[in-house]
């Protein structure tokens, strides 16, 4: 299976429907972490809803519509990172990300997302890379801030998510705003 570094210990590689039961167990681990910002957090309860998750990212995949990765550190799963929508056409995609508490702080998602944009910008040519975020997400705010992305406003209650309506704020990099092979600040 192909492996993207990012660093000494940590890759990117994909994560397919093949890989439920450790996905599985991954969320089941992190759930309390994940749960007060990731909706799947919540969803995906044992083997069957997390590949039903994981193959919806195969489907869209397979329609150059999206994907989801893995995010490896010593071969165990510590995250990962999503096109959470990609438009080729339009030119536009979104990135989403999380992680175990113990593989935060070590800049292992802004490598990642930068993989990522590397990808969607300088291979595939895209204009446009969104990042989504609720505002009291400060970990979340400061990748995109990191990446080098543009707070562009808020989505007044855009989210509905444990019973009430979240603002959502959307953060962007354009094409000519990245520099291939030259990450943000820190790394
Ligand atoms: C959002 C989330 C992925 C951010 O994780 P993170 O560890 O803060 O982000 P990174 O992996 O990019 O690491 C950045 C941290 O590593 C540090 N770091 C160390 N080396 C670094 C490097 N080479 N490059 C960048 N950062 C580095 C940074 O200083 C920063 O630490 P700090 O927050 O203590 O200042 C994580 O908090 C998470 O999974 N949250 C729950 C799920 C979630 O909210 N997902 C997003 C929904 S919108």
């Amino acid at each position: 299976m192909f492996s993207l570094p990012l660093t000494d210990r940590a890759s990117l590689q994909p994560l397919a429907p093949w890989q439920a039961a450790e996905f599985a167990d991954f969320v089941a681990r992190t759930r309390t972490h994940l749960a007060p910002w990731l909706p799947w957090a919540h969803t995906i309860t044992d083997t069957d809803t997390a590949r039903a998750f994981l193959q919806r990212y195969a489907d869209a995949q397979a329609r150059d519509a999206g994907s989801i990765h893995g995010i490896r550190l010593d071969g165990e799963l510590v995250g990962g990172t999503l096109f959470r929508t990609f438009d080729a056409v339009a030119g536009v995609c979104e990135i989403g990300v999380w992680l175990a508490p113990e593989a935060e702080g070590q800049g292992l998602v802004t490598r990642a997302a930068q993989r990522m944009i590397d990808w969607a910008v300088g291979e595939r040519g895209l204009a446009r890379v969104e990042w989504r975020t609720v505002p009291h997400n400060a970990r979340s705010r400061a990748v995109a801030q990191r990446l080098g992305m543009t707070r562009e406003g808020v989505l007044r209650a855009a989210f509905p998510f444990l019973g009430e309506r979240l603002d959502i704020e959307v953060w962007s990099l354009l094409a000519d705003e990245w520099r291939p092979g030259e990450p943000g600040a820190g790394v």
